[in-house]
């Protein structure tokens, strides 16, 4: 045996360090939330080289949701590097938390939550190879190697990155593919935050096609304070800072490619966020180098998936999912954007097929934490600089939900 396979030395290591990132990919079946949402997860402590914790079902759950619960913590638990004996208790309470009854989707058409329900038990694809419990994770490769990602820590835990200095909480919303409406997302969800009465900031990456400044109308150069720090711009109680502050438009893009690292470094050390609840980032589309380079620059609490229902995204979007799986970062759930269009008559139409986000939820199960309407008050929002968020109408309800969601999600 290789000293790498050797049980890591992990007393005193954080058990949650290990737990929380596990649980947060596995999907509870009764409630659609990650296992760590949905609170399953107690008392977890590492003894010697042996990970123990309490997985804490109701009477709700059957007893194979149980063992797919299991299973799954099994494999995430062995896949973030543990390499010591796992032991479950298993505890099953009378009364359902709060968490077990499905909450309708924000944004969901009424005619597709009948649908949605119908598939409560989300994991009936099973991915199988479920171990028994207790059984000793090892001999998998290590999931990150040939990646020049963080990697593991010598214990076996993820590496933890340096925080930002007065930054609560860093998340990036990203996508397989340009155009699905991740900047929409980013900055209705930064002002749905803002409206909660939280301390948010907005961090336009996209290189390619910073939006921040259309779609929150806000634009010039950013000042330094005294520190010498970028002072960010304030649009709707968020602060902002965007690439498109500080480049041409008509600069050709073939020169923004070397600068990422640079911005990225500087957009987080040097621009004055403190003090934040959450900063938000809205990433390039795709997985490549870009998008590699910034994440592992970034301590990067949870990433938002966004994708439309059609199958052409929800390829680009598994392939971020993974992406982020590969760097150990959660993955706190998917927003599928456009998924359907209100007529005026109750009708609703799918322009782009249906079923992309609930099939990359499950996938990998994650949550899949909303279904947005494809809506004209969005778009023109977005053109005008003024987030539908900021409404309290029916426009901007959904937007108000998928921030109460992310709000609950990391525990603010
Ligand atoms: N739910 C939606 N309803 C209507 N229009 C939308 C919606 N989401 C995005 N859009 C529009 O689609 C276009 C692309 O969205 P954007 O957020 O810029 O995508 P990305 O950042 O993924 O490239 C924008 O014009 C935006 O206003
Ligand atoms: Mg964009």
């Amino acid at each position: 045996m290789s000293s790498q396979q050797q049980p890591p030395t992990a007393e005193g290591a954080d058990a949650n360090a290990i737990l929380e990132p596990a649980a947060t990919r596995v999907r509870d079946p009764r409630s659609g939330r990650s296992a760590w949402m949905a609170r399953l997860i107690e008392g977890g402590r590492v003894e010697g080289d042996t990970l123990r914790f309490t997985l804490k079902t109701t009477r709700a759950h059957s007893a194979e949701d149980r063992e797919k619960l299991k299973g799954g913590l099994l494999r995430q638990i062995e896949a973030l590097g543990w390499k010591g004996q796992v032991v479950i208790q298993m505890s099953v309470v009378d009364d359902a938390p709060p968490a077990a009854t499905p909450r309708p989707l924000p944004g969901v058409a009424p005619e597709h939550r009948a649908h949605d329900h119908s598939h409560d038990h989300g994991s009936a694809h099973d991915h199988g190879h479920d171990h028994g419990h207790a059984a000793p994770a090892a001999k998998k490769k290590d999931p990150v190697a040939g990646m020049s990602g963080p990697g593991m820590g010598p214990h076996g835990g993820p590496i933890v990155k340096q925080p930002l200095n007065g930054v609560k909480h860093i998340i990036a919303v990203a996508s397989g593919k340009g155009g699905v409406g991740k900047s929409t997302v980013a900055t209705n969800l930064a002002v749905a935050l803002a409206r909660r009465g939280l301390q948010i900031g907005l961090m336009d990456a996209d290189i390619y096609g910073p939006s921040l400044p259309l779609m929150m109308g806000v634009s010039g150069k950013p000042f330094a304070n005294d520190d010498k720090k970028i002072v960010p711009l304030q649009a709707h109680g968020v602060k902002c800072m965007s690439i498109g502050f500080l480049v041409d438009e008509r600069e050709p893009v073939i020169w923004r490619g070397p600068m990422v690292m640079g911005v990225v470094r500087q957009f987080l050390q040097e621009v004055d966020w403190n003090p934040l609840d959450v900063l938000i980032i809205d990433l390039p589309p795709g997985t490549g180098d870009a998008q590699l380079t910034m994440i592992q620059a970034v301590d990067l609490a949870g990433a938002l998936i966004v994708t439309t229902p059609q199958q052409v995204a929800v390829i680009d979007a598994m392939r971020g999912v993974e992406m982020f799986r590969k760097l150990n970062v959660p993955v706190l759930g998917v927003v599928e954007n456009m998924s359907f269009l209100a007529l005026p008559d109750g009708s609703v139409l799918r322009p782009f097929g249906r079923g992309g986000g609930q099939q990359t939820a499950d996938t990998f199960e994650v949550p899949l934490l909303a279904m947005m309407p494809l809506d004209e008050d969005v778009r023109e929002g977005g053109d005008l600089g003024k987030p539908v968020a900021l409404r309290d109408d029916a426009h901007g309800r959904p937007w108000a939900d998928v921030g109460a969601l992310v709000a609950e999600a990391l525990g603010l």
